[in-house]
């Protein structure tokens, strides 16, 4: 096993980049401001990680959403950050991000706004001259007719979770479900955010996975986590930060709908009540990557590797087929096109100058396993015809598995479901059975 040294406040904003995960928006064209885009292997995780959200009952709502809807639920009037911005150098900050909590309490509570006197020095320029602090709402809004008319805006849903309270009589009632159930949604979310710090942290454009449950409260029972939000933080690079937030909503989105619409949306006489949990998908994503970034030197040798200990169900790919050498590379690609329908498993096909690049690359992307296509694989007169090596991305062990006549009943396809099967448990490290021939 190699010595791992794991440095876990690393910025990984280049290594996710140079390896696929993460791109800038537009780089080509200078990039636009604090906008990413997703390289193959993080789409391929992205794909994966929402797999693996649980749905009761699903839901697939408009991104461009009736103002109605905004103002049932109060962001057209109080989804709002205080902004200030320096007279001097004109950078803008979020007032609860410049001064302390209890500074923003007392700004909070202070009736004329206008008058406040920011007590702090610009971050930047080091001046104390700020523009009073004004709101700034945080929807993007989008145009739905040729010509630009205020009555013909739109806007950008801010949280999923408004498709699901506005469509709720229609699922209740499609889906004949009775109290308790739940309703999911995945799909994007906008913000026209102030400040942008911290990469993928925090974006205008980003996915959220929202799970809403919808029960009823009998009424003599106000339980004690009544109408209260209970984050999740992470401790990222720059420190901790919001992961998932999970809220008891009471009934305000329903009741809100039901009187803005005039609809009754109650269940059995009562408006049911909500319970929350809302996750960010690429902020998911980049705690996942920092918790299973590592740079390890390799035991016994003086190289180093970098390696994602991204656990089977997540890895963007389960196993990599890598020809030994240039010679080989019909033969490899021909397993890797034969494998491709027969397998269970997500497969790549790999080429580098040398199987020690092909497999630090593979490391650093979580492949878990590479499967090699040697000299004797394709020998007729060696022992190890039809034999590959298979390496183990977390131990650097090496096995050979062997190929036999025939796809479908094919042994390379039969190990490696056996390993797949051993694998899917989340808890399990990835394993080989034994036999190692070596460490590379
Ligand atoms: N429906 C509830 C809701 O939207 P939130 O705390 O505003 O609650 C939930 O957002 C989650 O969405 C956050 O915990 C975070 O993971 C993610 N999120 C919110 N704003 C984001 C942004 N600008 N960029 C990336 N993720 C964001």
């Amino acid at each position: 096993m190699p010595e791992s040294n794991s440095v876990i406040h690393k910025d990984l904003t280049n290594y996710l980049k140079h390896y696929g995960f993460f791109f800038p928006n537009a780089e080509i064209y200078g990039g636009l401001a604090k906008a990413w885009d997703l390289g193959p292997y993080g789409a391929e995780l992205k794909r994966k990680l929402k797999n693996l959200c649980p749905h009761n009952v699903g839901c697939d709502s408009q991104i461009i959403t009736h103002p109605q809807i905004l103002a049932a639920s109060g962001h057209l009037k109080n989804f709002h950050d205080w902004l200030v911005e320096c007279r001097q150098c004109r950078k803008r900050y979020r007032l609860d991000n410049l001064i302390s909590s209890e500074q923003f309490s007392v700004f909070l509570s202070q009736k004329d706004k206008n008058n406040y006197q920011v007590k702090k020095n610009c971050p930047r320029c080091g001046k104390n001259d700020f523009h009073p602090p004004r709101q700034f709402n945080l929807l993007l809004t989008t145009n739905l007719e040729i010509t630009e008319d205020k009555e013909n805006v739109a806007y950008l849903r801010p949280e999923t979770c408004q498709g699901i309270f506005t469509n709720f009589a229609l699922i209740q009632r499609s889906t004949h479900r009775q109290l308790p159930f739940g309703v999911g949604q995945i799909g994007k979310s906008f913000r026209n955010e102030i400040t942008l710090h911290h990469g993928i942290f925090r974006t205008r454009e980003f996915e959220q996975m929202e799970l809403e449950f919808f029960f009823a409260l009998p009424k003599e029972e106000l339980p004690h986590y009544a109408k209260k939000t209970q984050d999740l933080y992470f401790n990222y690079h720059f420190g901790w930060g919001e992961l998932c937030s999970n809220s008891h909503r009471g009934n305000y989105d329903l009741s809100q709908h039901s009187q803005h619409s005039q609809k009754d949306l109650r269940v059995n006489g009562t408006i049911p009540e909500v319970i929350e949990v809302s996750f960010g998908v690429e902020r998911l994503m980049l705690a996942i990557l920092q918790d299973t970034y590592h740079e390890e030197k390799v035991a016994g040798s003086q190289t180093e590797r970098t390696v994602l200990r991204l656990p089977p169900l997540l890895a963007p790919f389960f196993v990599a087929i890598i020809p030994l050498s240039q010679q080989l590379r019909n033969t490899a690609y021909q397993l890797y096109l034969d494998l491709l329908p027969e397998v269970s498993f997500s497969l790549t096909y790999e080429e580098a100058p040398n199987i020690g690049k092909a497999y630090r690359r593979q490391d650093a992307i979580g492949t878990i396993y590479c499967l090699t296509v040697d000299f004797d694989t394709a020998d007729p007169n060696s022992s190890h015809y039809n034999t590959l090596t298979c390496r183990h991305r977390d131990s650097m062990e090496q096995i050979r598995i062997s190929r036999s006549e025939g796809i479908g009943d094919d042994k390379i396809t039969k190990s490696l479901s056996e390993i797949t099967i051993m694998n899917a448990n989340w808890e399990n490290e990835p394993t080989l059975p034994p036999q190692t021939i070596s460490n590379n």
